[in-house]
Protein backbone atom coordinates (compact mmCIF):
# COMPACT_ATOMS: atom_id res chain seq x y z
CA UNK A 1 0.00 0.00 0.00
CA UNK A 2 1.15 3.65 -1.13
CA UNK A 3 1.26 5.75 1.91
CA UNK A 4 0.54 9.33 0.00
CA UNK A 5 3.44 11.79 0.81
CA UNK A 6 0.39 13.54 2.12
CA UNK A 7 -0.74 11.59 5.17
CA UNK A 8 -0.64 14.57 8.02
CA UNK A 9 2.62 15.59 9.87
CA UNK A 10 2.47 15.34 14.04
CA UNK A 11 4.37 13.78 16.42
CA UNK A 12 3.59 9.70 18.64
CA UNK A 13 4.58 10.56 21.88
CA UNK A 14 5.68 7.40 23.72
CA UNK A 15 6.49 5.98 27.08
CA UNK A 16 8.72 3.64 27.62
CA UNK A 17 7.81 1.33 30.56
CA UNK A 18 10.86 0.01 31.00
CA UNK A 19 12.55 3.52 32.44
CA UNK A 20 8.92 5.67 32.74
CA UNK A 21 10.38 7.91 29.75
CA UNK A 22 8.58 10.20 27.77
CA UNK A 23 9.58 10.33 23.94
CA UNK A 24 7.87 12.27 21.23
CA UNK A 25 8.36 11.18 17.69
CA UNK A 26 7.95 12.97 14.78
CA UNK A 27 5.29 11.66 11.99
CA UNK A 28 6.23 12.72 8.91
CA UNK A 29 3.94 11.42 5.25
CA UNK A 30 2.35 9.46 7.42
CA UNK A 31 5.50 7.21 9.00
CA UNK A 32 7.61 7.56 11.78
CA UNK A 33 11.75 7.32 11.13
CA UNK A 34 13.37 3.79 12.61
CA UNK A 35 16.21 5.95 13.52
CA UNK A 36 13.86 8.07 15.83
CA UNK A 37 13.51 4.84 17.92
CA UNK A 38 17.75 4.38 18.34
CA UNK A 39 17.39 6.94 21.39
CA UNK A 40 14.90 5.42 23.77
CA UNK A 41 17.43 3.02 25.78
CA UNK A 42 16.34 0.42 28.84
CA UNK A 43 20.36 0.99 29.85
CA UNK A 44 23.42 2.49 29.22
CA UNK A 45 24.63 -0.22 27.27
CA UNK A 46 21.27 -0.60 25.48
CA UNK A 47 21.99 -0.45 21.49
CA UNK A 48 18.63 1.56 21.57
CA UNK A 49 15.26 0.31 19.97
CA UNK A 50 14.61 -1.31 16.72
CA UNK A 51 11.66 -1.74 14.64
CA UNK A 52 11.08 -5.67 13.57
CA UNK A 53 9.11 -6.13 10.69
CA UNK A 54 9.73 -9.96 8.77
CA UNK A 55 8.61 -9.61 5.08
CA UNK A 56 8.37 -5.58 5.52
CA UNK A 57 4.50 -6.17 6.02
CA UNK A 58 4.62 -2.64 7.57
CA UNK A 59 7.61 -0.84 6.29
CA UNK A 60 8.13 1.53 4.03
CA UNK A 61 11.56 1.35 2.44
CA UNK A 62 11.97 4.37 0.12
CA UNK A 63 10.02 7.34 -1.23
CA UNK A 64 8.90 6.59 -4.65
CA UNK A 65 7.47 9.19 -6.92
CA UNK A 66 6.94 6.50 -9.67
CA UNK A 67 3.35 4.39 -8.89
CA UNK A 68 0.74 4.56 -6.44
CA UNK A 69 -1.67 1.81 -5.35
CA UNK A 70 -4.43 2.09 -3.27
CA UNK A 71 -4.97 -1.60 -1.74
CA UNK A 72 -8.93 -0.76 -0.06
CA UNK A 73 -10.00 1.14 -3.21
CA UNK A 74 -8.39 -1.00 -5.80
CA UNK A 75 -6.41 2.05 -7.34
CA UNK A 76 -3.66 1.86 -9.41
CA UNK A 77 -1.53 4.87 -11.11
CA UNK A 78 1.80 5.45 -12.98
CA UNK A 79 2.91 8.64 -11.99
CA UNK A 80 -0.38 10.22 -11.43
CA UNK A 81 -2.55 8.58 -14.46
CA UNK A 82 -5.03 5.78 -14.16
CA UNK A 83 -3.78 2.48 -15.60
CA UNK A 84 -7.17 1.94 -16.98
CA UNK A 85 -6.74 4.84 -19.27
CA UNK A 86 -2.80 3.97 -20.19
CA UNK A 87 -4.53 0.31 -21.14
CA UNK A 88 -6.64 2.04 -23.25
CA UNK A 89 -4.73 4.22 -24.43
CA UNK A 90 -1.11 3.81 -24.61
CA UNK A 91 1.74 1.79 -25.72
CA UNK A 92 4.12 -0.25 -23.73
CA UNK A 93 7.34 2.15 -25.07
CA UNK A 94 5.30 5.16 -24.12
CA UNK A 95 4.67 3.88 -20.40
CA UNK A 96 8.27 2.38 -19.90
CA UNK A 97 9.43 6.29 -20.78
CA UNK A 98 6.23 7.70 -18.41
CA UNK A 99 7.67 4.97 -15.59
CA UNK A 100 11.21 6.96 -16.11
CA UNK A 101 10.86 10.20 -16.25
CA UNK A 102 7.92 10.59 -14.47
CA UNK A 103 5.82 12.55 -18.09
CA UNK A 104 4.26 10.79 -21.01
CA UNK A 105 6.64 11.68 -23.91
CA UNK A 106 6.07 14.18 -27.16
CA UNK A 107 6.47 13.11 -30.23
CA UNK A 108 9.73 13.95 -30.39
CA UNK A 109 10.95 12.23 -27.78
CA UNK A 110 8.79 9.54 -28.51
CA UNK A 111 10.09 8.95 -31.90
CA UNK A 112 13.65 9.11 -30.33
CA UNK A 113 12.71 5.84 -27.67
CA UNK A 114 11.37 4.00 -30.69
CA UNK A 115 14.41 4.73 -33.39
CA UNK A 116 16.74 3.75 -30.26
CA UNK A 117 15.36 0.44 -28.70
CA UNK A 118 14.28 -0.69 -32.28
CA UNK A 119 18.40 -0.50 -33.30
CA UNK A 120 19.11 -2.57 -30.00
CA UNK A 121 17.27 -5.22 -30.22
CA UNK A 122 20.30 -7.58 -31.67
CA UNK A 123 22.17 -9.30 -28.72
CA UNK A 124 25.83 -10.35 -29.48
CA UNK A 125 26.05 -14.03 -30.84
CA UNK A 126 27.61 -15.38 -27.71
CA UNK A 127 24.66 -14.51 -26.06
CA UNK A 128 23.05 -16.41 -28.75
CA UNK A 129 25.35 -19.44 -28.12
CA UNK A 130 25.40 -19.21 -24.29
CA UNK A 131 21.30 -19.77 -24.26
CA UNK A 132 22.46 -22.59 -26.62
CA UNK A 133 24.20 -24.19 -23.88
CA UNK A 134 20.95 -25.02 -21.92
CA UNK A 135 19.16 -27.88 -22.15
CA UNK A 136 15.86 -28.52 -24.16
CA UNK A 137 13.76 -28.50 -20.56
CA UNK A 138 15.32 -26.18 -19.28
CA UNK A 139 13.14 -23.60 -17.66
CA UNK A 140 12.96 -20.06 -19.88
CA UNK A 141 13.27 -18.05 -16.55
CA UNK A 142 16.15 -19.34 -15.40
CA UNK A 143 17.74 -19.02 -19.05
CA UNK A 144 16.93 -15.29 -18.99
CA UNK A 145 17.83 -14.62 -15.35
CA UNK A 146 21.50 -16.18 -16.29
CA UNK A 147 21.64 -14.32 -19.75
CA UNK A 148 20.34 -11.40 -18.35
CA UNK A 149 23.29 -11.02 -15.67
CA UNK A 150 25.69 -12.32 -18.38
CA UNK A 151 24.67 -9.23 -20.19
CA UNK A 152 26.92 -6.83 -17.82
CA UNK A 153 29.87 -9.20 -19.01
CA UNK A 154 29.42 -7.64 -22.65
CA UNK A 155 28.95 -3.83 -20.90
CA UNK A 156 31.79 -3.42 -18.58
CA UNK A 157 30.62 0.49 -18.54
CA UNK A 158 27.26 0.04 -17.64
CA UNK A 159 29.10 -0.10 -13.99
CA UNK A 160 29.30 3.45 -14.35
CA UNK A 161 25.83 4.12 -12.61
CA UNK A 162 26.82 7.66 -11.85
CA UNK A 163 27.01 8.62 -15.33
CA UNK A 164 23.60 9.08 -17.05
CA UNK A 165 24.91 8.50 -20.15
CA UNK A 166 25.81 5.20 -19.24
CA UNK A 167 22.56 4.78 -17.66
CA UNK A 168 20.79 6.14 -20.68
CA UNK A 169 22.24 3.38 -22.90
CA UNK A 170 21.73 0.76 -20.29
CA UNK A 171 18.22 1.81 -20.47
CA UNK A 172 17.69 1.37 -23.54
CA UNK A 173 20.13 -1.90 -23.65
CA UNK A 174 17.72 -3.69 -21.47
CA UNK A 175 14.23 -2.58 -22.67
CA UNK A 176 15.24 -3.29 -26.18
CA UNK A 177 16.94 -6.90 -25.74
CA UNK A 178 15.02 -8.16 -23.21
CA UNK A 179 11.72 -9.62 -25.74
CA UNK A 180 15.06 -10.65 -27.88
CA UNK A 181 16.96 -12.94 -25.00
CA UNK A 182 13.06 -14.06 -23.97
CA UNK A 183 12.80 -15.20 -27.90
CA UNK A 184 15.72 -16.84 -28.08
CA UNK A 185 14.89 -18.60 -25.16
CA UNK A 186 11.63 -19.90 -26.41
CA UNK A 187 12.70 -20.89 -29.73
CA UNK A 188 15.72 -22.98 -28.22
CA UNK A 189 13.59 -25.08 -26.10
CA UNK A 190 11.35 -25.60 -28.72
CA UNK A 191 13.87 -26.78 -31.05
CA UNK A 192 13.31 -24.17 -33.23
CA UNK A 193 15.75 -21.83 -35.53
CA UNK A 194 16.15 -18.56 -33.73
CA UNK A 195 14.63 -15.68 -35.43
CA UNK A 196 15.97 -12.67 -35.45
CA UNK A 197 14.58 -8.95 -34.78
CA UNK A 198 12.30 -7.30 -37.45
CA UNK A 199 13.02 -3.56 -36.97
CA UNK A 200 10.17 -2.85 -39.48
CA UNK A 201 7.76 -4.03 -36.97
CA UNK A 202 6.61 -2.19 -33.32
CA UNK A 203 7.90 -3.56 -30.05
CA UNK A 204 5.33 -6.14 -29.38
CA UNK A 205 4.80 -7.30 -33.11
CA UNK A 206 8.53 -7.84 -33.51
CA UNK A 207 8.32 -10.00 -30.11
CA UNK A 208 5.88 -11.99 -31.29
CA UNK A 209 7.52 -12.45 -34.67
CA UNK A 210 10.95 -13.59 -33.02
CA UNK A 211 8.53 -15.82 -31.07
CA UNK A 212 5.83 -17.53 -34.21
CA UNK A 213 7.53 -16.75 -37.35
CA UNK A 214 8.22 -19.75 -39.75
CA UNK A 215 8.92 -20.10 -43.06
CA UNK A 216 7.04 -17.02 -44.10
CA UNK A 217 9.09 -14.00 -45.49
CA UNK A 218 7.41 -11.78 -42.87
CA UNK A 219 5.62 -12.03 -40.11
CA UNK A 220 1.98 -11.25 -39.55
CA UNK A 221 0.97 -10.19 -36.56
CA UNK A 222 -2.42 -11.15 -35.57
CA UNK A 223 -3.80 -7.46 -34.25
CA UNK A 224 -5.94 -8.87 -31.30
CA UNK A 225 -2.74 -10.60 -29.92
CA UNK A 226 -0.81 -7.88 -30.48
CA UNK A 227 -3.16 -5.47 -28.87
CA UNK A 228 -3.67 -7.77 -25.79
CA UNK A 229 0.62 -8.56 -25.29
CA UNK A 230 0.62 -4.47 -25.64
CA UNK A 231 -1.94 -4.10 -22.87
CA UNK A 232 -0.54 -7.11 -20.33
CA UNK A 233 2.88 -5.52 -20.64
CA UNK A 234 1.17 -2.23 -19.80
CA UNK A 235 -0.26 -3.67 -16.97
CA UNK A 236 2.94 -5.17 -15.68
CA UNK A 237 4.87 -2.76 -16.10
CA UNK A 238 5.59 -1.41 -12.41
CA UNK A 239 3.50 -2.20 -9.43
CA UNK A 240 5.68 0.28 -6.57
CA UNK A 241 7.44 -1.87 -3.70
CA UNK A 242 6.79 -5.79 -4.82
CA UNK A 243 8.98 -8.33 -4.01
CA UNK A 244 11.20 -8.95 -7.09
CA UNK A 245 10.83 -4.19 -7.38
CA UNK A 246 12.81 -4.71 -3.84
CA UNK A 247 15.20 -7.08 -5.09
CA UNK A 248 16.27 -4.43 -7.60
CA UNK A 249 16.17 -1.70 -5.53
CA UNK A 250 18.41 -3.82 -2.80
CA UNK A 251 20.98 -5.53 -5.08
CA UNK A 252 21.40 -1.55 -7.04
CA UNK A 253 22.09 -0.07 -3.60
CA UNK A 254 25.19 -1.96 -3.80
CA UNK A 255 25.80 0.30 -7.35
CA UNK A 256 26.48 -3.09 -9.13
CA UNK A 257 25.66 -2.53 -12.84
CA UNK A 258 21.65 -2.48 -13.81
CA UNK A 259 21.82 -5.74 -15.63
CA UNK A 260 22.51 -7.38 -12.72
CA UNK A 261 20.24 -5.51 -10.41
CA UNK A 262 17.47 -6.85 -13.18
CA UNK A 263 18.61 -10.25 -13.16
CA UNK A 264 18.08 -10.31 -9.28
CA UNK A 265 14.49 -9.19 -10.04
CA UNK A 266 14.28 -12.20 -12.77
CA UNK A 267 15.23 -14.30 -10.07
CA UNK A 268 12.35 -12.61 -7.23
CA UNK A 269 9.54 -12.99 -10.14
CA UNK A 270 9.91 -16.71 -10.55
CA UNK A 271 8.96 -17.94 -7.54
CA UNK A 272 5.32 -19.25 -7.37
CA UNK A 273 4.18 -16.90 -4.54
CA UNK A 274 5.33 -13.43 -7.22
CA UNK A 275 5.77 -13.35 -10.83
CA UNK A 276 5.36 -17.51 -11.03
CA UNK A 277 1.26 -16.85 -9.71
CA UNK A 278 0.46 -17.24 -13.44
CA UNK A 279 2.10 -20.12 -14.27
CA UNK A 280 0.79 -21.72 -11.03
CA UNK A 281 -2.67 -20.66 -12.24
CA UNK A 282 -2.83 -23.06 -15.19
CA UNK A 283 -1.33 -25.88 -13.49
CA UNK A 284 -4.00 -25.68 -10.51
CA UNK A 285 -6.34 -25.61 -13.19
CA UNK A 286 -5.33 -28.06 -15.01
CA UNK A 287 -5.03 -29.89 -11.49
CA UNK A 288 -9.03 -29.30 -10.99
CA UNK A 289 -9.63 -31.00 -14.56
CA UNK A 290 -13.36 -30.03 -15.06
CA UNK A 291 -15.60 -27.29 -13.66
CA UNK A 292 -17.59 -29.53 -11.30
CA UNK A 293 -14.14 -30.57 -9.58
CA UNK A 294 -14.27 -26.37 -8.68
CA UNK A 295 -15.86 -26.98 -5.29
CA UNK A 296 -14.06 -29.62 -4.23
CA UNK A 297 -10.79 -28.09 -5.08
CA UNK A 298 -11.09 -24.94 -3.26
CA UNK A 299 -12.80 -27.01 0.29
CA UNK A 300 -9.28 -28.71 0.35
CA UNK A 301 -7.63 -24.90 -0.70
CA UNK A 302 -9.99 -23.74 2.88
CA UNK A 303 -8.94 -26.92 4.57
CA UNK A 304 -5.19 -25.91 4.93
CA UNK A 305 -4.47 -29.74 3.92
CA UNK A 306 -1.33 -29.76 1.33
CA UNK A 307 -0.30 -25.88 2.19
CA UNK A 308 -2.97 -25.45 -1.45
CA UNK A 309 -3.77 -22.06 -2.01
CA UNK A 310 -6.21 -20.52 -4.95
CA UNK A 311 -3.13 -19.10 -6.82
CA UNK A 312 -3.96 -15.82 -8.78
CA UNK A 313 -6.25 -14.95 -5.50
CA UNK A 314 -4.75 -12.44 -3.05
CA UNK A 315 -2.43 -9.88 -2.52
CA UNK A 316 -0.47 -8.03 -0.03
CA UNK A 317 -1.84 -4.72 -0.67
CA UNK A 318 -5.02 -5.12 -2.62
CA UNK A 319 -7.82 -5.93 -0.13
CA UNK A 320 -10.35 -5.20 -2.83
CA UNK A 321 -10.24 -6.26 -6.65
CA UNK A 322 -6.54 -6.13 -8.14
CA UNK A 323 -7.55 -3.33 -10.89
CA UNK A 324 -5.50 -4.79 -13.33
CA UNK A 325 -7.24 -7.95 -13.11
CA UNK A 326 -10.74 -6.30 -14.27
CA UNK A 327 -8.71 -5.15 -17.34
CA UNK A 328 -7.24 -8.73 -17.73
CA UNK A 329 -10.30 -10.13 -17.93
CA UNK A 330 -11.91 -7.85 -20.23
CA UNK A 331 -8.82 -8.78 -22.48
CA UNK A 332 -9.39 -12.46 -22.06
CA UNK A 333 -12.87 -12.20 -23.62
CA UNK A 334 -11.92 -10.38 -26.62
CA UNK A 335 -9.00 -12.96 -26.73
CA UNK A 336 -11.41 -15.85 -26.23
CA UNK A 337 -13.88 -14.23 -28.85
CA UNK A 338 -10.95 -14.95 -31.27
CA UNK A 339 -10.11 -18.16 -30.26
CA UNK A 340 -12.97 -19.71 -28.84
CA UNK A 341 -13.91 -20.58 -24.83
CA UNK A 342 -11.99 -23.52 -23.86
CA UNK A 343 -12.36 -25.65 -20.23
CA UNK A 344 -10.06 -23.91 -18.94
CA UNK A 345 -11.98 -20.66 -19.14
CA UNK A 346 -14.94 -22.29 -17.88
CA UNK A 347 -13.03 -23.90 -14.45
CA UNK A 348 -11.41 -20.10 -14.38
CA UNK A 349 -15.07 -18.80 -14.17
CA UNK A 350 -16.52 -21.25 -11.78
CA UNK A 351 -13.44 -20.99 -9.60
CA UNK A 352 -13.69 -17.17 -9.14
CA UNK A 353 -17.43 -17.23 -8.88
CA UNK A 354 -17.10 -20.26 -6.04
CA UNK A 355 -14.65 -18.19 -4.09
CA UNK A 356 -15.57 -14.82 -4.47
CA UNK A 357 -19.38 -15.49 -2.40
CA UNK A 358 -17.12 -17.96 0.15
CA UNK A 359 -16.83 -16.93 3.49
CA UNK A 360 -13.62 -18.10 3.73
CA UNK A 361 -11.94 -15.79 0.81
CA UNK A 362 -14.38 -12.62 1.98
CA UNK A 363 -12.91 -12.89 5.34
CA UNK A 364 -9.35 -12.76 4.10
CA UNK A 365 -10.07 -10.70 1.42
CA UNK A 366 -9.02 -12.56 -1.09
CA UNK A 367 -9.81 -11.81 -4.41
CA UNK A 368 -8.41 -12.73 -8.34
CA UNK A 369 -5.06 -10.73 -8.70
CA UNK A 370 -3.67 -9.71 -11.73
CA UNK A 371 -2.22 -12.97 -12.15
CA UNK A 372 -5.52 -15.21 -12.47
CA UNK A 373 -6.76 -14.13 -16.22
CA UNK A 374 -3.41 -13.59 -17.67
CA UNK A 375 -2.35 -17.18 -18.05
CA UNK A 376 -5.07 -18.09 -19.99
CA UNK A 377 -4.62 -15.15 -22.22
CA UNK A 378 -1.48 -16.37 -22.88
CA UNK A 379 -1.97 -19.80 -23.29
CA UNK A 380 -4.75 -19.07 -25.76
CA UNK A 381 -1.86 -16.90 -27.51
CA UNK A 382 -0.08 -20.19 -27.40
CA UNK A 383 2.61 -19.25 -25.04
CA UNK A 384 3.81 -22.49 -22.95
CA UNK A 385 2.86 -22.05 -19.33
CA UNK A 386 6.48 -21.88 -18.17
CA UNK A 387 7.13 -19.24 -20.37
CA UNK A 388 4.45 -16.81 -18.88
CA UNK A 389 6.51 -15.26 -15.92
CA UNK A 390 8.78 -14.58 -19.08
CA UNK A 391 6.45 -12.30 -20.44
CA UNK A 392 6.01 -10.60 -16.93
CA UNK A 393 9.71 -10.40 -17.07
CA UNK A 394 9.85 -8.76 -20.15
CA UNK A 395 7.43 -5.94 -19.14
CA UNK A 396 8.65 -5.54 -15.46
CA UNK A 397 12.45 -4.62 -16.81
CA UNK A 398 10.44 -0.92 -17.26
CA UNK A 399 9.49 -0.78 -14.20
CA UNK A 400 12.73 -2.54 -12.17
CA UNK A 401 14.82 0.44 -14.48
CA UNK A 402 12.57 2.81 -13.49
CA UNK A 403 12.93 2.39 -9.32
CA UNK A 404 16.74 1.36 -9.53
CA UNK A 405 17.36 4.91 -11.12
CA UNK A 406 14.79 6.70 -8.26
CA UNK A 407 16.77 4.21 -5.59
CA UNK A 408 20.16 5.60 -6.84
CA UNK A 409 19.37 9.36 -7.21
CA UNK A 410 17.59 9.47 -3.89
CA UNK A 411 19.91 11.16 -1.69
CA UNK A 412 18.47 9.27 1.73
CA UNK A 413 19.38 6.15 -0.36
CA UNK A 414 22.17 3.95 1.35
CA UNK A 415 23.72 0.22 0.65
CA UNK A 416 20.68 -1.24 2.11
CA UNK A 417 21.72 -3.59 5.16
CA UNK A 418 18.69 -4.43 7.51
CA UNK A 419 19.72 -5.47 11.23
CA UNK A 420 18.09 -8.74 13.05
CA UNK A 421 17.03 -10.08 15.97
CA UNK A 422 19.86 -12.42 16.96
CA UNK A 423 18.21 -16.14 18.45
CA UNK A 424 21.54 -18.07 17.99
CA UNK A 425 24.03 -19.33 21.15
CA UNK A 426 25.65 -16.99 23.32
CA UNK A 427 29.43 -17.36 23.37
CA UNK A 428 30.78 -20.92 23.44
CA UNK A 429 34.30 -22.62 23.57
CA UNK A 430 35.64 -24.28 20.48
CA UNK A 431 35.88 -28.32 20.74
CA UNK A 432 38.89 -29.88 19.06
CA UNK A 433 37.55 -33.44 20.16
CA UNK A 434 35.23 -34.29 17.01
CA UNK A 435 33.91 -37.58 18.84
CA UNK A 436 32.62 -34.91 21.65
CA UNK A 437 30.54 -32.72 19.42
CA UNK A 438 26.66 -33.58 19.98
CA UNK A 439 24.91 -31.36 17.37
CA UNK A 440 21.76 -29.12 19.04
CA UNK A 441 19.69 -31.44 16.74
CA UNK A 442 18.89 -35.39 15.71
CA UNK A 443 21.48 -37.81 17.57
CA UNK A 444 25.60 -37.36 17.87
CA UNK A 445 25.84 -39.58 14.85
CA UNK A 446 23.03 -37.57 12.34
CA UNK A 447 23.58 -34.70 10.51
CA UNK A 448 19.95 -34.23 9.36
CA UNK A 449 18.47 -30.99 11.79
C1 LIG B 1 2.06 -10.68 -7.75
O1 LIG B 1 3.43 -7.32 -4.46
C2 LIG B 1 3.03 -7.14 -5.69
O2 LIG B 1 2.70 -6.05 -6.08
C3 LIG B 1 3.04 -8.36 -6.55
C4 LIG B 1 2.43 -8.21 -7.91
C5 LIG B 1 3.21 -7.28 -8.79
O3 LIG B 1 2.64 -6.75 -9.75
O4 LIG B 1 4.45 -7.19 -8.59
O5 LIG B 1 1.09 -7.75 -7.80
C6 LIG B 1 2.39 -9.55 -8.66
O6 LIG B 1 2.96 -11.27 -7.23
C7 LIG B 1 0.61 -11.00 -7.49
C8 LIG B 1 0.45 -12.14 -6.43
C9 LIG B 1 0.61 -13.45 -7.16
N1 LIG B 1 0.65 -14.59 -6.23
C10 LIG B 1 -0.35 -15.46 -6.12
O7 LIG B 1 -1.41 -15.39 -6.74
C11 LIG B 1 -0.06 -16.62 -5.19
C12 LIG B 1 -1.28 -16.88 -4.29
N2 LIG B 1 -1.42 -15.75 -3.40
C13 LIG B 1 -0.82 -15.87 -2.08
O8 LIG B 1 0.30 -16.65 -1.97
C14 LIG B 1 -0.86 -14.59 -1.27
O9 LIG B 1 -2.10 -14.05 -1.42
C15 LIG B 1 0.19 -13.52 -1.55
C16 LIG B 1 1.58 -14.07 -1.53
C17 LIG B 1 -0.05 -12.89 -2.90
C18 LIG B 1 0.04 -12.46 -0.48
O10 LIG B 1 0.38 -13.08 0.69
P1 LIG B 1 0.34 -12.28 2.10
O11 LIG B 1 0.04 -10.85 1.91
O12 LIG B 1 1.59 -12.64 2.83
O13 LIG B 1 -0.93 -12.88 2.79
P2 LIG B 1 -0.92 -14.12 3.73
O14 LIG B 1 -0.14 -15.23 3.10
O15 LIG B 1 -0.52 -13.65 5.08
O16 LIG B 1 -2.45 -14.55 3.71
C19 LIG B 1 -3.38 -14.07 4.67
C20 LIG B 1 -4.37 -15.23 4.84
C21 LIG B 1 -3.72 -16.54 5.27
O17 LIG B 1 -4.74 -17.29 5.91
P3 LIG B 1 -4.73 -17.42 7.54
O18 LIG B 1 -3.33 -17.83 7.93
O19 LIG B 1 -5.07 -16.04 8.04
O20 LIG B 1 -5.77 -18.46 7.85
O21 LIG B 1 -4.99 -15.52 3.57
C22 LIG B 1 -4.64 -16.85 3.16
C23 LIG B 1 -3.42 -17.25 3.97
O22 LIG B 1 -3.37 -18.65 4.13
N3 LIG B 1 -4.35 -16.78 1.73
C24 LIG B 1 -4.79 -17.63 0.84
C25 LIG B 1 -4.32 -17.16 -0.40
N4 LIG B 1 -3.60 -16.05 -0.20
C26 LIG B 1 -3.61 -15.83 1.13
N5 LIG B 1 -5.55 -18.75 0.96
C27 LIG B 1 -5.83 -19.40 -0.20
N6 LIG B 1 -5.41 -19.01 -1.43
C28 LIG B 1 -4.66 -17.89 -1.56
N7 LIG B 1 -4.26 -17.51 -2.77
Amino acid sequence: MTTPASTGTGTLDVRDSRTGTQYQLPITDGTIRANDLLQIKAGADDPGLRSYDPAFLNTASCRSAITFIDGDKGILRYRGYPIEQLAEKSTFLEVAYLLRHGELPTQAQYDELVYHVTYHTYVHENIRKFLEGFRYDAHPMSMLCSSVAALSAFYPDAHHVHDEEQRNISWIRLIAKLPTMAAFAYRHVKGLPIIYPDNALTYTENFLSMIARMSEPRYEPNPVFTRALEVLFILHADHEQNCSTNAVRAVGSSHVDPFTAVAAGIAALFGPLHGGANEAVLYMIKEIGHPKNVKAFVEEVKSGKGEKKLMGFGHRVYKSYDPRAKIVKKLADEVFAQVGMDKDLEIALELERTALEDEYFIKRKLYPNVDFYTGLIYRSMAFPTDFFTVLFAVARTAGWLAQWEEMLLDKEQKIARPRQIYTGYDERPYEPRINERFPRFGSKDSLRR
